[in-house]
């Protein structure tokens, strides 16, 4: 069984999708051991509670430092004995040394087709406006590994979406999220727990 933990900081619907992925076994071989959260008011801690899932928030602000953070983030972390680190929505910087001591073992979802649209400032409903600011008649999302640049990882998955007449940025990230995110988290996850990738 692959031991994965769900890094988030807002709605958690990409979190979600993973734990009705795990319920209805379009996932296999793979069980979220911790949700862990930057942002207290998270509603994707109470989607962990309602699942049975143990919630844990840890803020950058409750700290003196950022490298107090740092190692307690990797502490806390290293407590799960996790296999997988799945970030869903988490707009915090990785550590260094977590990418290191999990080198292969963090991905991220990100919501366009990288090398589009990612990077510094490039997160959450962002990403759409500037995709429809540019005027793309197709986005989407990408599942890709961690290292430590921003986004820069090596590819898992990704998924195109058309842009529609009259899309605005909310429109265009709810049919990022049904017809592409949705999907490949889970996607992912089932590839890595089954050896498929
Ligand atoms: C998702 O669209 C995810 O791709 C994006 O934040 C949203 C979180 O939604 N992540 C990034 O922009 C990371 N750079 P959720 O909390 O409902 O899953």
């Amino acid at each position: 069984m692959l031991r994965v933990g769900v890094m988030v900081s807002g709605g958690g619907t990409n979190l979600q999708a993973i734990l009705d992925a795990m319920e209805n076994e379009t996932v296999t071989n793979a069980e979220v051991e911790v949700v862990i959260s930057n942002n207290p008011g998270a509603y994707a801690l109470e989607r962990a509670k309602n699942h049975g899932i143990e919630a844990v928030c840890l803020s950058p602000k409750s700290f003196e430092s950022r490298e107090a953070f740092n190692e307690a983030f990797l502490k806390k972390v290293d407590e799960y004995d996790l296999d997988l680190i799945v970030l869903a929505g988490f707009l915090v910087t990785i550590p260094p040394a977590m990418i290191q001591k999990y080198r292969n073992k963090i991905i991220n979802i990100h919501p366009s087709l990288i090398p589009a649209f990612c990077g510094v400032g490039y997160y959450g409903l962002k990403v759409h406006e500037a995709a429809l600011k540019r005027g793309v008649k197709l986005t989407g999302a990408t599942v890709h590994f961690v290292d430590e640049g921003m986004d820069s990882g090596p590819i898992i998955l990704q998924k195109a979406v058309e842009v529609l007449p009259g899309d605005t940025p909310e429109i265009l990230q709810r049919r990022v999220m049904e017809e592409a995110e949705w999907k490949l988290l889970p996607q992912a996850i089932h590839m890595i727990a089954n050896k498929k990738l």
